[in-house]
């Protein structure tokens, strides 16, 4: 396996994900883990070789970040990577000064291909046979001194020491990011790294990981139960269905239904799981509770509050019920893990990670989290893996507040239900509409569904003037929501085409009794967020 020390780049996980990629494991600490941590850390003879990563700070400057010692004393290869080269290099005798200008975005490097690292590997050779690499650069400082026993590695203008090596000990280093996909070479140049120089085998894929996760679960619970609350995403659902492989009836899952669900989700997920898995599932209808406690409620975050507390009693409540359990299970996955590592160092509030209202903790349970390790797409290949449908692992992301965050102000069953029919008529033709593909069969079809990261309707509770037939109609307004984002941190409005956008709104106001006018959310965030609430 690979250690990535994290410096704090903002694509750091990224280095994570290629190397997994390339059939790898690979984990992710933060860079002051500690010299015993990394003394001992897969001391087993697993640990193949340590990768560090970018980051935002200056080693020219004294109190900044630097790998412990025992990064270089392991005796197993060494990458660094951006920050990670320029500390590597004050480290070890080299000098780094503070550049003048910044170098960000596409650049040329010539590769020397005497390294073992970058040895035949290139986009295009110039008329003079160098090597040469298109890469992605976003550095303030530079290399100006390698230490000894160092040999230079790549280099262009703006950046003459843009690579370097010694061999002897296999301490590689490049200034450019191999992680993004803007360097061609880079996953290339990564896996030649592990493979090649550390030596890892391809032994990270799907199917073995199911037997070994399977195997860890077992080893793990014992005879003991299981209680997870499913709520029908893909984090908890493929939890779900580990867990099941591992343990069977010993897991209980808790569904609550909040009354805030999509149009059959309920049906769906007790299809899902109880008919077609034979899992244990409690389907508790906490509607009424819900409601009730939300009546005359029109403030976001007092919702929020609202729906998360009745949904920690409701789940506590059935919890309480269920005699043998002695684990609760999570959905946690690893950018949470790594996030909430990183916040903590820095003394920030740890995120409690929540499918729906929040951790109960005062249940005496031992947590049990099956997904840590793994990034979202390797959740979802493990979904695949475990039998679970296409439909199913690839969904759009839904707020644990449900429909709560997308009525807005007081939330009436009456609006719920107007809203889940025409979410449910956008969906369908988001999903049977496919997106306009010039290159033919090159490329495989793909649907709206599959195009946008997040869509959903959202109901305003207000009225407007419409005429049907030769009737005047005063009935509410449904906005529609699309969005395409990589992190849902910032996110783009979908520019879905017209006439599919027109087919939704006739759908809608001719089909549900209550709606006569849809219009389409065309605000990016920021400023705006992607839910309305
Ligand atoms: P915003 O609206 O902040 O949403 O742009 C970003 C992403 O987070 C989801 N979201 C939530 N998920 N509980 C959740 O589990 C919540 O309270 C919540 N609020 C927003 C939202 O759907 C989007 O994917």
């Amino acid at each position: 396996r690979i250690l990535i020390l994290d410096f704090g780049s903002q694509v750091t996980q990224l280095i994570a994900r290629r190397v997994r990629e390339v059939g790898v494991f690979s984990e992710v600490v933060p860079y002051d883990i500690g010299e015993e941590t990394i003394r001992q850390y897969g001391n087993d003879g697993s640990l193949r070789g340590i990768i560090l990563s970018g980051g935002p700070s200056s080693v020219t400057e004294g109190d900044t970040p630097r790998a412990p010692q025992a990064v270089f004393e392991r005796g197993v290869p060494v990458l660094g990577i951006c920050y990670g080269m320029q500390t590597m290099a004050a480290q070890l005798g080299g000098k780094v000064e503070s550049g003048q200008v910044r170098e960000f975005g596409y650049a040329e490097v010539r590769a020397r291909s005497h390294t073992a690292l970058l040895k035949g590997i290139n986009d295009f050779v110039t008329a003079e046979g160098h090597g040469m690499l298109k890469v992605w650069m976003s550095h303030g400082d530079k290399v100006a001194e390698m230490p000894p026993g160092f040999s230079l590695m790549a280099s262009n203008d703006a950046c003459p020491i843009a690579g370097m090596a010694d061999e002897e000990r296999k301490f590689y280093a490049v200034q450019f990011h191999p992680e993004v996909t803007h360097t061609v070479q880079g996953k290339v140049i990564l896996s030649r790294f592990v493979h090649e120089i550390c030596g890892c085998k391809s032994d990270w894929n799907m199917p073995d990981y199911v037997e070994e996760a399977v195997q860890f679960i077992r080893d793990q619970v014992g005879d003991e139960g299981v209680i997870l609350g499913l709520s029908g995403g893909v984090d908890s659902s493929v939890a779900a269905a580990l867990i099941h492989r591992a343990i069977g009836d010993k897991l209980t899952c808790v569904f609550v239904d909040h009354g805030l669900l999509r149009l059959d989700e309920g049906k769906m997920v007790m299809d899902m799981f109880a008919k077609n898995l034979g899992v244990n599932v409690i389907h508790v209808d906490a509607t009424s509770q819900f409601l009730g406690h939300l009546k005359g409620v029109t403030d976001p975050e007092e919702k929020r509050k609202i729906i998360g507390r009745e949904f920690v009693e409701v789940f506590q409540a059935e919890a309480a019920k269920i005699s043998n359990a002695k684990w609760l299970a999570q959905g946690t996955i690893y950018p949470d893990v790594i996030e909430s590592a990183g916040k903590d160092k820095k003394g920030h509030t740890i995120k409690s990670h929540h499918n729906v209202g929040g951790l109960p903790e005062d249940l005496n349970l031992k947590l049990l989290e099956p997904l840590r390790e793994l990034f979202k797409d390797e959740v979802r290949e493990l979904g695949l893996a475990l039998g679970l449908p296409h439909e199913m692992v690839y969904r759009h992301p839904f707020p644990g507040p449900g429909l709560g965050v997308r009525i807005l102000g007081e939330i009436k069953a009456e609006y719920a239900d107007l809203l889940r029919q025409a979410d449910a008529i956008f969906i369908e033709e988001l999903r049977n509409t496919l997106v306009d593909n010039p290159l033919g069969d090159a490329v495989p079809p793909m649907t709206w569904y599959d195009a946008t990261s997040q869509a959903f309707a959202v109901f305003l509770p207000v009225k407007s003037v419409g005429v049907m037939g030769d009737g005047r109609t005063y009935d509410y307004v449904v906005a529609l929501r699309a969005v395409q984002t990589q992190d849902f941190m910032t996110a783009h409005w979908a520019h879905l085409p017209h006439d599919l956008l027109g087919r939704v709104s006739n759908r809608i106001i001719n089909e549900v009794r209550g709606i006569n006018r849809v219009v389409y959310d065309i605000s990016g965030k920021p400023p705006a967020t992607i839910e309305w609430e």
